[in-house]
């Protein structure tokens, strides 16, 4: 049986970092495995991606983003996620729907009602079997990123990170048997170790 494990958190929480060494990790282990990112992974996600990062010209309405992230997820979830299970290979997936509940329904206050109906349009019925969150203070979090060229969302206020990191903790309590919430200040070995501890019971199974 395969599993879809899903890493979130706020800005320069580590969790690429972590989702690489998860990764290699299994590998390592002779278990099938791939590692993706959302948003992008896809041609189409790649396309969207960059509108959603980097566009300057273009106005991109909250609505308008809630959407063209779950264009890429659902290209995402068709392409790659859904056929990789089917064949028995398991998925980390570096953000996900919980992604957009906590940037576009708490980050943007869109309505949490509508963020989840169309998340849960784009993920055909795909929930993760384990979400890791790694939380981190915002201020620590944002310090850790590229100043010189930050994206559209490294561009938003404090107080737009600090309601996506208060979104993330709100959904991990709602769900605590597929949340695992680590402290995102420990060192990158702490943190891998009790990673480690979850998933190994999880692939055994
Ligand atoms: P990353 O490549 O650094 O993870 O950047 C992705 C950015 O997009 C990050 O700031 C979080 C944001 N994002 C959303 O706002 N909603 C989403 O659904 C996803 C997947 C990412």
């Amino acid at each position: 049986m395969s599993h879809f494990i899903t890493l979130e958190g706020g800005e320069g929480c580590g969790k690429s970092t972590q989702a690489r060494l998860l990764y290699q990790r299994l590998k390592k282990l002779a278990v099938p495995v791939i590692l993706i990112h959302e948003p992008g992974v896809t041609a189409l996600g790649k396309r969207v991606t960059r509108l959603l990062k980097w566009s300057q010209d273009i106005k991109i309405s909250p609505l308008a983003e809630l959407l063209l992230f779950n264009v890429s997820r659902a290209q995402l979830v068709e392409e790659v996620i859904k056929p990789n299970l089917e064949q028995g290979i398991n998925i980390i997936c570096d953000r996900y729907s919980d992604s957009t509940t906590a940037y576009q329904g708490y980050g943007r206050r869109l309505d949490l009602q509508d963020v989840k109906k169309v998340n849960s349009i784009a993920m055909q019925g795909l929930v993760p079997e384990l979400t890791i969150l790694l939380d981190m203070p915002v201020g620590k979090g944002l310090e850790r990123k590229n100043k010189i060229k930050p994206d559209r969302f490294q561009k938003q206020s404090q107080a737009f990170h600090e309601r996506v990191r208060e979104g993330f903790i709100e959904l991990a309590v709602a769900e605590p048997e597929r949340w695992l919430v680590i402290d995102a200040t420990k060192s990158k070995e702490t943190i891998a170790g009790i990673i480690w501890e979850r998933v190994s019971k999880l692939v055994k199974k």
